[in-house]
């Protein structure tokens, strides 16, 4: 089996990214700071996958010390996952890609912070049984 993981970090309400940030960027209290310190140290090593804007978010240091792939729409998932056999694997998002990867993750690791401002992307709680189960009105 792939090993197939995910961390994030989402506000009080499942607040996810606000401009293409993290809606809390910028905010040095400890509990923001500590927990984008601990995302780079448990992801360290392992592969990173997200989309073109989740990417683009990610600080250069962070590309020296693990592998990091831009997935987009156009790939199969399955042979995305294939490319990195016996690695583990963190699919880091955003929105359509957790829709889509979901199915595939075994572990999320989820941080809800003390924030509860705007937003404009948000945690979906389908991902965790395996996707997108929203009911689309007929
Ligand atoms: N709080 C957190 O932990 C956390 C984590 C991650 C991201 N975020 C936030 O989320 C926001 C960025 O996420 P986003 O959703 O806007 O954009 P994104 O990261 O670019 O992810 C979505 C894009 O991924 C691409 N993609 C790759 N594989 C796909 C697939 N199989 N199916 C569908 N699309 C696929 C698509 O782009 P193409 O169609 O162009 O290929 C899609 O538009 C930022 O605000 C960021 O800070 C927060």
């Amino acid at each position: 089996m792939i090993d197939v993981r995910s961390m994030c970090a989402i506000g009080q309400r499942g607040q996810l990214g606000l401009n293409g940030h993290l809606p809390w960027e910028g905010n040095t209290d400890p509990v923001f700071v500590e927990d984008v310190t601990r995302f780079f140290a448990i992801t360290m090593g392992h592969v990173l996958i997200a989309g073109p804007k989740t990417i683009a978010s990610v600080p250069e240091f962070a590309f020296k010390d693990r592998t990091i792939d831009v997935i987009r729409s156009h790939e199969d998932p399955e042979e995305v996952l294939a490319r990195y056999p016996g690695r583990r694997i963190y699919v880091g998002g955003g929105i359509a890609v957790w829709n889509i990867y979901a199915k595939y993750i075994q572990q999320w690791d989820i941080t809800r912070l003390p924030y509860d401002g705007e937003a404009d992307r948000w945690f979906d709680p389908a991902w965790l049984v395996g996707g997108d189960h929203r009911i689309v009105p007929t």
